[in-house]
């Protein structure tokens, strides 16, 4: 089938190639030209574990292309998928500035029938005002139809997830486009759920809010276990081989980040309030979430009392590893305290050096771990990132002033540390605080 996909970021672009691996043509279009350039070279624009050989293998089967022109796009497919971020404005409503250009762009082109696809993660009602939306830019009804297809693929894993997902979520009110939309989705042989437009949208919220809940509600668990002495790696894996419950998204530590929870989590309180709904268990979930992803610098504080030229390194600034989107990572929020109180911050991250120097010019970034933690008061695991996880203890404390450890992903081997006699503290994990 001829596809396009407009919005060439981490949902877009893995879209993209995952369709044309399928076997489709694919137009992929971005409004960054530098972007569009790169990725017409065969270089990636972001970091996806695969995704460079799998870029390179579709512009050899010429069944891709990029382009900022969103015209040919629209003229030469059947199915047009918009891909644009949907970030959270100040007041938790989401930001649909980017979705409604590209619908402007669309219904300037549209001269035959085309199913127009969201995938971006847009407030209930969304397929409905965007139907709207075209019919008052004065397009024929019977050229379009809107299809909602929520993306729930993980960052870090997102090709895998894009052609291996758990299930395919198509909400429309049009036999024409099930039938297309059908044909599209039949060769990845995942079971596609059918339901109406409102449903769909809700189904993406919903999931995100519910894994973002089950995080919060495991770092309660673990913040209560450093009280009683409790410790939460047992408790999560005995509560995990419980089929009801599952072991995913049990692993305590400084909370979620990244693009999608902590948007989605406000989007829903929003939308359910716009109802007249107050949806408390999420307002909890990012209250939690909140206090949680500034622990380490409360544990700092309660250590040395002050940070004021204290010199003190952040391992690992990604939301989580394998990817190097920053968006939101507990990190931002723990170097912008860190900096409040006028600590000196340096960093260490494999993947995101470059983008933490855009939002903190002045901190340094280093390539390497140990030279990060040269002259350090206290190393703050931001991410449990292979190269932190399996650190050299000992070089490591050669290199620090002082040899603490804030592990804020329970990333370090327990008896690893106790031999190598850091200071150490971690999330709700018994056996710590070793020298305290
Ligand atoms: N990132 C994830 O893991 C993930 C997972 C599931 C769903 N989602 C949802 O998917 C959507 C996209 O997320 P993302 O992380 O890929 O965003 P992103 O910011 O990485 O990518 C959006 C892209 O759209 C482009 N764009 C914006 N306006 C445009 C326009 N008018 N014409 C052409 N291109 C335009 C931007 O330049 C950017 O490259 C969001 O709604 C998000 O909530 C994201």
């Amino acid at each position: 089938m001829n596809v396009s996909v407009i919005g060439a970021g981490y949902v877009g672009l893995v879209s993209a190639l995952g369709f044309c691996k399928m076997n489709n043509n694919v137009i992929c279009v971005d409004k960054k030209i530098e972007k569009i350039t790169k990725l017409n070279r065969g270089i990636p624009t972001l970091y996806e574990e695969g995704l460079e050989e799998l870029l390179k293998e579709c512009l050899q089967s010429r069944n891709i292309m990029f382009t900022d022109d969103i015209r040919i796009a629209v003229e030469k497919s059947d199915v047009i998928f918009i891909t644009v971020g949907t970030p959270t404005l100040e007041n938790w409503e989401v930001d649909l500035s980017q979705l409604n250009e590209v619908i402007r762009e669309i219904c300037k082109y549209i001269k035959s029938y085309k199913v127009i696809v969201n995938k971006s993660t847009v407030p209930v009602g969304t397929q409905k005002y965007i139907k709207q939306l075209l019919v008052d830019k004065g397009v024929n009804e019977e050229n379009f139809d809107v299809v909602s297809n929520p993306e729930f693929l993980r960052e870090g894993k997102a090709i895998y997830d894009f052609l291996n997902a758990d299930r395919i979520v198509i909400g429309l009110d049009s036999e024409r486009a099930r039938k297309i939309m059908e044909k599209l989705y039949k060769p990845f042989n995942i079971e596609i759920i059918f339901t109406t437009p409102e449903t769909a949208e809700l189904i993406k919220y919903a999931s995100n809010a519910f894994l973002a809940t089950k995080i919060s509600f495991i770092n309660e668990v673990a913040n209560l276990c450093d009280k009683v002495g409790a410790d939460i790696e047992v408790i999560s894996y005995a509560m995990g081989l419980d089929k009801r419950i599952s072991p995913e998204f049990l692993k305590a530590g400084i909370g979620f980040g990244g693009s999608c929870f902590p948007k989605d989590t406000k989007a829903l309180v929003k939308i359910a309030e716009k109802y007249g709904c107050n949806f408390k268990i999420v307002k909890s979930a990012i209250e939690v979430n909140n206090n949680q992803r500034i622990l380490p610098v409360k544990i700092l504080l309660n250590y040395y009392k002050k940070l004021e030229g204290k010199v003190i390194t952040v391992l690992g600034l990604t939301f989580k590893p394998d990817t190097d989107d920053i968006r939101e990572a507990p990190s931002l929020y723990i170097i912008r305290r860190l900096l409040d109180m006028k600590a000196v911050v340096k960093c260490y991250d494999p993947k995101a050096s470059d983008e933490i120097k855009k939002i903190f010019p002045d901190i340094n970034c280093y390539p390497n771990i140990y030279d990060s933690l040269e002259g350090s008061s206290c190393a703050i695991i931001c991410t449990e990132w292979k190269e932190i996880s399996s650190m050299n203890l000992e070089k490591a404390k050669l290199k620090m002033k002082e040899p603490i450890i804030i592990d804020g992903r329970n990333a370090l081997d327990l008896n690893k540390v106790r031999d190598s006699g850091i200071i150490y503290f971690s999330i709700g994990r018994k056996r710590q605080n070793l020298k305290l």
